[in-house]
């Protein structure tokens, strides 16, 4: 692939040069010329956008892409999809925010618990990392112990405690908990074991099992290969955290709404105690949702538990939400997903195989990977033999065919991605390679 791969390369800049001349600016007057780190990784350089419609978005030099990353998964229903767009600025004219209480916080809540099987009571905030932080506070609460159990490889926000054995180098001692980013607080009270390693969980509960306030885990490995738990371990977690006083947390931050109107939770059957949403609950704007049962989440209604935020609740975010799940609850929305995930999928993978590449892909239907390796992974660690930069080379040969992907590998579907934009990108594929 690579000196297919410097054309692709040579293309894609000579008709990006707005974006750069842009980038070049912003990074003069924006840290890192970026919102957000991850960002940062886009190959040749992080593109600008003008607009974006049901599957496609347009870059400023006017190049018109079909969409599989979603703004990182957020777009459930597309680009600007009419009814939430409406929804938005029917509110807008009436107000922005209130700091206050309003009708759309009780409306959007009732439908949340009627949906979410671990929902009795929900909180709202702004951004994933929010309600993860509350979360594992809640948890601490109403448990009295200090610790929580993740997984490597799972990401739960950028909070000190929650960022944690995300990335690391395959060198790194199986089990050690370890900090992303410089400036972190101390992370002792970070438990961590192997993605679907039943051995590890038992014997860090054997040794700590006092002094752990939750289990949390993404119910889908998304983050770090689109990684399922293998049959049974959702439960054993399950159980395992009941059988301790733990609290069960999935982080249902991408497979919310995303892999079913009820998440993971509702998809593979496990009720976790607290869940925290983001991303496509909001379709496109900053909403975020820890739902949980009562007896738990009552630590937030009486106020031991602080939960606060100038936007919280706000009610363009609401107005969104509001009007995505009347759409979200459509019969046949998630089989349509689904269907459309599993064809690109399928096709990507038999395309690549039958180019002699090897490839694995994994996931579930609306989201899923595509890695360049030979085993299919169970873990984060698994997930190291991916090709990356084999990977990197497709994506920007698929950019130049007009095929917007992240750089990390995750593909994610929309309401608005059709049967004819699955055939288009399988062709861009073809061309690409
Ligand atoms: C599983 C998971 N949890 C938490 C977060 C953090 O959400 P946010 O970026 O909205 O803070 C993310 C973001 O990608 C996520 O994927």
């Amino acid at each position: 692939m690579r000196s297919l791969n410097l054309i692709h390369e040579t293309e894609v800049r000579a008709k990006t040069a707005g974006s750069l001349a842009r980038y070049e600016r912003s990074q003069r007057s924006l840290a890192g010329g970026v919102s957000s780190g991850l960002r940062r990784a886009a190959r040749p350089y992080p593109l600008f956008f003008e607009r974006g419609a049901g599957s496609r978005i347009w870059d400023v030099d006017g190049n018109e892409y079909i969409d599989f990353g979603l703004a990182w998964g957020p777009l459930i229903l597309g680009h600007a999809p009419p009814k939430v767009s409406a929804a938005i600025a029917e509110q807008a004219a009436k107000g922005l925010t209130f700091g206050a209480q309003h009708e759309l916080e009780y409306l959007v809540a009732e439908r949340l618990t009627e949906i979410l099987p671990c929902a009795d009571l929900v909180a709202f905030s702004n951004a994933g990392t929010d309600v993860v932080n509350v979360a594992l506070r809640l948890a601490r609460a109403v448990t009295g112990r200090p610790k929580y159990l993740k997984f490597e490889g799972h990401y739960h926000g950028w909070g000190d405690q929650a960022l944690v054995s995300y990335r690391f180098g395959a060198e790194h001692p199986l089990g050690q908990p370890e900090a992303v980013g410089k400036g972190q607080l101390p992370h002792e009270h970070v438990l961590v074991a192997e993605w679907n390693d039943r051995a590890a969980v038992e014997q860090l509960f054997a040794e700590h099992g006092p002094e752990i306030s939750m289990v949390a885990c993404e119910p889908l490995l998304a983050n770090s290969g689109c990684v399922p738990a293998e049959p049974g371990f959702l439960e054993f977690l399950r159980e395992i955290s009941t059988r301790y006083g733990a609290l069960l947390l999935f982080d249902e931050v991408i497979t919310g709404f995303r892999v079913a109107l009820d998440g993971g939770q509702g998809r593979y059957g496990v009720t976790p105690d607290l869940a925290t949403f983001a991303k496509a609950v909001g379709a496109g704007t900053p909403l975020s949702v820890l739902a949980g049962k009562r007896e738990y989440m009552d630590a937030i209604s009486r106020g031991e538990v602080v939960h606060a935020g100038t936007l919280n609740g706000n009610p363009l975010a609401l107005a969104a939400a509001a009007a995505a799940l009347d759409e979200l609850a459509t019969p046949g929305f998630y089989e349509r997903l689904h269907t459309l995930g599993n064809r690109l999928r399928e096709g990507l993978e038999a395309l690549l195989r039958a180019k002699g590449h090897a490839v694995v892909t994994t996931g579930d239907g609306p989201v899923f990977q595509v890695a360049f390796q030979e085993t299919v992974p169970r873990n984060y660690r698994d997930t190291m033999a991916a090709d990356k930069a084999k990977y990197s080379d497709f994506a920007i040969g698929l950019l130049n065919q007009g095929i917007l992907v992240l750089p990390d590998g995750r593909w994610y579907i929309s309401g608005a991605h059709t049967e004819a934009d699955i055939e288009a990108t399988l062709a861009a594929a073809a061309n690409a390679l």
